[in-house]
């Protein structure tokens, strides 16, 4: 019988490995044939650790399993999907699962991520062999023709990206994944590098194939010891398979790839200051223009994309363009793995085509908040995203329809509050974060994020709040127009939201006092 106890950085933080070491032991003294598989995680977090057994009908979910529930599985007859209070049954037919499209994450959670005879099993490669079928110039069509748009954030078109890179001609190019996964909230890089590491490795081959890229670089962060440890297995298993190397597959194309650990600056995440942080340089962020698709890593063309992004080809290639354009609303086509974390029953990841409402997201499929109190507030895109009131919960999840409403959808991620939060000291906080983390290359943000902390301070002290709240507008304009990178010039969204939506929390410090 194939028991599956995943590997996975969510579920070891909640005693993976001791159940697994429990299902070995119990299997042994009852004398019983167990094979335990460790795989990826399926994203319901809140089940961790979420055991699998494989039975004639499909497998089947115990969960959250802890090392003391052992024996009463195995007396329940788990292995043959028994009835036990941790039984979900099927695990497709799980709602959270069932009602998913998994593109992207069709294997996470299903293979052993360092299998890739599993990998084949299940689709992997195909995108590859396809791509290799094609000229360069026609890969980067079909990736354009997806609508694929860069999902660490911004959005922008991955085709015209690559286009850039291959038009550029130069005797080296590079492709960079940024895996750097700063923002609050969101582990799908995570997910992915632990749980399906070769659909990166793929991705990342098919993209240089594309703008003629010898050399591959995963940036990742120092926080995750096994994404880290798991990429570097699974980069050298490919390579012994010929996937990586001088012939990648045994073609004219040569590919190879390493992984490179940041030092914990959430700034590193930003591209250019990322390509320094990989030159061995500090991590500062370099003005734009130039591009990095013209000059990047080293000075030369070079693609920067997410994990995301690139974990995307490998379907988009082996499925077709149409059909992943043919999810989703508006410009915001495919799908898009949501991370639903904070204060909410049903945290996890969750693949959906784009075009749900928030709404749908926080209470149908997340169930809510944990504590049962009513939701207060929302934020979506990290810490750098806007508190999006339930009075807003009707925004459609696309990248304009947020925009819209002063939003963005950034890398996915939702935190939920409930109506304890006190949006004042999330304003704060958003400053404070900034001064924290900013590189200190330009003065907007650098002395405005502390400046920031002063004047919210005086807010929360009744100090001038009218003409304080109005300099905290005024700053937060100069530092949204006047920043040269992201984080200087998104910090101004959790504040200016937070004093929009929630003007209650803003009140002078007797108010504040009082509902403490
Ligand atoms: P951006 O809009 O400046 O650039 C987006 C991308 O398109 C970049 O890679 C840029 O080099 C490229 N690009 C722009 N014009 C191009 C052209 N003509 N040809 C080729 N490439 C072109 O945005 P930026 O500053 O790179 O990212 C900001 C986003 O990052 C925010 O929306 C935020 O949501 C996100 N973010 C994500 C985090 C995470 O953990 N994933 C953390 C912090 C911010
Ligand atoms: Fe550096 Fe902040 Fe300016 Fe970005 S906005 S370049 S992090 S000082």
């Amino acid at each position: 019988v194939t028991v599956f106890v995943p590997r996975d950085a969510a579920s070891l933080a909640v005693g993976a490995d001791k159940v697994a070491a429990a299902i070995a032991r119990e299997a042994e003294a009852r004398k019983l044939d167990v094979t335990i598989v460790r795989n990826g995680s399926r994203g319901l977090l809140w089940l961790e650790v979420l055991v699998e057994v494989r039975t004639e009908h499909g497998r089947v979910a115990y969960g959250p399993v802890k090392a003391s529930d052992v024996p009463s599985l195995f007396d329940a007859g788990f292995l043959t999907g028994g009835a036990h209070p941790l039984a979900h049954g099927l695990t497709r037919e799980m709602p959270f699962l069932k009602n998913q499209t998994r593109l992207t994450f069709s294997r996470c959670g299903v293979t052993d991520p360092l299998s890739l005879a599993d990998y084949r099993h299940y689709q992997g490669l195909k995108g590859l062999e396809k791509a290799l079928g094609l000229a360069p110039a026609d890969i980067v069509k079909q990736v354009t023709e997806s609508g694929l748009r860069g999902r660490g954030g911004a959005g922008f078109p991955t085709g015209v990206k690559w286009k850039t890179v291959a038009d550029a001609s130069a005797d080296q190019k590079y492709i960079v994944c940024n895996a750097d996964e700063g923002d609050s909230g969101t582990f799908a890089d995570r997910m992915i590098m632990e749980g399906d590491p070769f659909v990166l490795i793929e991705g990342m081959v098919i993209a240089g194939i594309a703008v003629g890229a010898t050399r591959g670089y995963v940036y990742t962060r120092s926080e995750y010891p096994h994404a880290i440890a798991t990429m570097r297995q699974a980069i050298e298993l490919a390579r012994q398979a010929g996937i990586l190397g001088p012939s990648v597959l045994g073609s004219p194309y040569a590919f190879d790839m390493e992984v490179r650990e940041g030092a914990g600056a959430y700034v590193c995440g930003e591209e250019t200051s990322l390509l320094n942080s990989l030159e061995g340089k500090r991590g500062v962020v370099r003005a734009k223009p130039p591009l990095p698709a013209l000059e990047g890593l080293f000075g030369k063309p070079t693609v920067v994309n997410n994990v995301m992004s690139l974990a995307s080809i490998p379907v988009i290639m082996d499925r077709g363009a149409s059909f992943y354009r043919d999810y989703g609303v508006g410009k915001s086509h495919g799908t898009i793995p949501i991370q639903i974390a904070g204060n909410v029953k049903h945290g996890g990841l969750y693949e959906t085509a784009f075009g749900l409402t928030l709404g749908e997201i926080v209470n149908d499929i997340g169930g809510g908040t944990l504590s049962g109190r009513p939701v207060k507030a929302v934020q979506v895109g990290g810490p750098l995203g806007a508190y999006f009131p339930p009075s807003l919960f009707d925004t459609v999840f696309d990248y304009e329809a947020f925009a819209a409403r002063g939003g963005l959808i950034g890398h996915a991620g939702i935190v939920v509050f409930d109506d304890t939060a006190d949006m004042l000291k999330q304003a704060r906080f958003a400053m404070e974060f900034c001064a924290v983390e900013s590189c200190g290359k330009c003065t907007p943000c650098r002395i405005g994020s502390t400046r920031g902390v002063e004047t919210v301070d005086r807010i929360a002290r009744g100090i001038e709040p009218e003409k304080n709240k109005a300099l905290l507008a005024d700053l937060c304009n100069t530092m949204k127009f006047g920043s040269l990178c992201a984080l200087g010039g998104f910090t101004p969204y959790p504040v200016m939201s937070a004093m929009t939506h929630f003007p209650e929390d803003f009140q002078p410090a007797p108010l504040v006092e009082a509902a403490e």
